[in-house]
């Protein structure tokens, strides 16, 4: 359980928030909620008091009728200053709608209505989910104003691309789904035994993401749709449980957390060297990057010219496999996790192949049949094949959910041990 407070600023996202509170409140955690006086033009106070049972804290200059606690906590005697009670009182402070308006207030360190006097004050772990118009998102200030933040440790989720408010607009700028940031929520309060416990503390992480170019000549590359959301996803949890995570990141373009370090390649030659490089110290790799098969035999210099052409052949030659290329680096105990990316009926056969040609503890199965999954979007299924093991197909879920999933397994196979106690003891139980 877990006392969250939720900071709503104006914005049309903003009913996504009723959804999350009743997520939250259903997962077993209490939460408070604090509006910008321009959020009410969107949900009312009325909706967050029906759903949390407490009342909702507009203006600072009222006292709070709870006297600042939450509502599995006990009223002090006093009455206490609302807005520094409420968030020593909390564990993690979610801003969600976060409007380009507030996040700005909230970047300069204003205090000028309840929701940012709280962020000016907050001690705890501080989420930011912004949501508004495209433009605004991509706009100088607002970016600078997110990463001002960043770099103050705030975490600032992604908002998602697709439609957003008005008719015909689509762009960045979407608040993540409820599930979503009840999620970052439970992330980043995972120094709480109960959500993630640090059960990657002590071990070294490798993460390689997105996806190689291979130069043709000085402009055009031969490259692949993979964006990187993955390969980060699992990144940020294996570092929220702990691990020192370093991701080997070729042509990613998605926000940087603050607690992982990352080397930017773009071939599959520099992918290959800096996975080499940091694979000795490592103790788990996760391969999820795609990496070409076939390179340019000769890119040309400059940019080739089309006059007098009338087409024309690339000669590529086969790049070295980087996972087969292990072998000879590879100490016991290390674990190996491989991505196959197959059509269809070949997926298994495939994924299996895969994984014991190139030597792996396990392989993650894609199938790129299926459009709603996989490349540049959020959600996936996957099916995850282990040296020996039945073939196992957690539910479809977001990329952050599959990596949990993911962890899960690469925890069990790094302490055998461990795992199997911790499963007995559950089944004791
Ligand atoms: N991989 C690698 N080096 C390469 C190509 C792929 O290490 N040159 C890794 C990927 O990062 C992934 C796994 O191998 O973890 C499988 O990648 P995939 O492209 O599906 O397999 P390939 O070996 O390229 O086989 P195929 O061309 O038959 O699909």
């Amino acid at each position: 359980m877990a006392r969250i407070l939720l900071g709503v600023s104006g914005g049309i996202a903003a009913y996504k928030t009723l959804e999350f509170t009743r997520l939250a409140i259903k997962a077993g955690h209490v939460v408070r909620v604090v509006q910008t006086p321009d959020s009410e033009h969107f949900v009312g106070r009325s909706s967050y008091e029906g759903i949390t049972g407490a009342p909702v804290l507009i203006n600072q200059f009222e006292a709070d009728p709870a006297g600042g606690v939450f509502q599995d906590q006990e009223r002090p005697a006093h009455d206490p200053i609302a807005h520094l009670e409420l968030v020593a009182n909390c564990d993690v402070y979610l801003l969600a709608p976060a409007s380009a308006n507030t996040i700005a207030k909230v970047s300069a360190g204003m205090a000028d209505n309840m929701v940012t006097a709280l962020a000016l004050t907050c001690r705890k772990p501080l989420i930011v989910a912004p949501a508004m118009n495209n433009d605004m998102y991509l706009s100088a200030a607002t970016r600078e104003n997110i990463e001002t933040l960043r770099r103050r440790g705030v975490t600032v989720l992604d908002p998602g691309t697709g439609e957003l408010a008005s008719k015909g607009e689509y762009g960045v700028g979407r608040l993540p789904e409820p599930q979503e940031l009840l999620d970052a929520v439970e992330r980043a309060i995972a120094g709480g035994a109960e959500y993630a416990p640090r059960s990657l503390d002590g071990l070294k992480l490798l993460v390689s993401a997105g996806g190689t170019r291979e130069p043709i000549d000085e402009v055009r590359f031969v490259g692949n749709r993979s964006s990187g959301k993955m390969g980060f996803a699992i990144a940020d949890q294996a570092a929220a449980r702990g691990a020192e995570v370093t991701v080997v990141a070729a042509n990613v373009a998605l926000a940087r957390n603050p607690a992982v370090s990352y080397v930017n390649v773009s071939t599959a030659a520099e992918l290959e060297a800096a996975v080499r490089e940091h694979f000795i110290a490592t103790d788990a790799l996760i391969m999820a990057a795609a990496v070409a098969d076939f390179t340019p035999a000769a890119p040309s210099e400059g940019k080739i010219k089309k006059a007098g052409r009338e087409g024309m052949e690339i000669e590529l030659v086969a790049t070295n496999d980087v996972l087969k290329g292990l072998k000879d680096l590879r100490r016991e105990g290390q674990v190996v996790v491989g991505f196959a990316a197959e059509a269809g009926e070949a997926l298994l056969p495939e994924a299996q192949r895969k994984l014991e040609s190139k030597g792996l503890d396990m392989i993650v199965a894609n199938d790129i049949a299926d459009p709603t999954i996989g490349f540049e979007v959020d959600a996936n299924q996957v099916t995850l094949i282990t040296a020996g093991g039945e073939p196992e197909r957690p539910p479809r879920g977001t990329k952050s959910q599959i990596a949990s999933v993911i962890l899960d397994r690469v925890e069990a196979l790094l302490r055998p041990a461990a795992s199997q106690s911790a499963a007995e003891g559950s089944r004791r139980v």
